[in-house]
């Protein structure tokens, strides 16, 4: 036999046990047992962690809590950091060596202007550069726009895509090296003879 209280529980005096009224699915009964302890001061200190955990947010603004905060004050320590590795350590600019540089030019200038300057710069199909006769000029800022531009009606191209700014300057140091070289088979001088700023008093 079953009684009902006035909160529609049902109680089976029989068996002592406790239903919710109503919840009876295909025979199945829900049954209305107290939560066991554990679970419910669990529950109960979850309400006060939210408590506390909504105060730090919203009231005190933690920051070990705030992402935003956090990120700030992290970034902010790592600028701290890195002024004062600055500081410790001045930056070094590697210096290359002459060698290093007329290396890499010599490179440049033999796998693709000795086709048309020559081997030694002696000159070919391109002008003798080897000499002190310049048809654009002698400086390294004359040879450094026929580069950068070109002579395209002559056959000179532009290698402004072709090569990088240091390889460019490279080269031309390296050609400039070769100056007075007096390489064998050497074209006949074309242009003006330049005479460096320098030595030109
Ligand atoms: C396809 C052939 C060709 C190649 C490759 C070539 N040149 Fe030239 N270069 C020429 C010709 C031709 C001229 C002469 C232009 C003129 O008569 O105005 C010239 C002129 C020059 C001049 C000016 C010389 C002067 O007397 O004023 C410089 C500097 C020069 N080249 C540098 C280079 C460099 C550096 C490279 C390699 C990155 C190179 N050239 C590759 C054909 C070439």
């Amino acid at each position: 036999m079953t009684t009902h209280d006035k909160t529609n529980k049902e109680y089976d005096d029989q068996t002592q046990i406790k239903y919710i009224g109503g919840h009876d699915y295909d025979g199945i009964r829900e049954l209305d047992n107290r939560l066991p302890p554990w679970l419910k001061y669990l529950f109960y200190l979850s309400i006060v962690f939210a408590a506390g955990y909504l105060m730090l947010v919203f009231v005190f603004k933690d920051d070990s809590i705030l992402q935003e905060l956090e990120y700030k004050k992290e970034m902010a320590a790592l600028q701290q950091v890195e002024e004062q590795q600055k500081e410790a350590a001045p930056v070094v600019v590697k210096e290359r060596s002459r060698e290093d540089i007329l290396a890499a030019g010599q490179e440049t200038f033999t796998k693709i202007c000795s086709v048309c300057h020559g081997k030694f710069a002696e000159g070919l199909v391109g002008p003798n550069m080897a000499d002190e006769y310049w048809i654009h000029g002698g400086s390294f800022e004359d040879m450094k726009r026929v580069v950068l531009e070109g002579v395209i009606e002559k056959g000179m191209i532009s290698y402004k895509n072709q090569l990088s700014n240091r390889q460019i300057d490279d080269v031309l140091i390296y050609i400039q090296s070769l100056q007075g070289t007096n390489p064998p088979n050497a074209k006949a001088a074309e242009g003006d003879k330049y005479v460096p700023e320098a030595t030109a008093e």
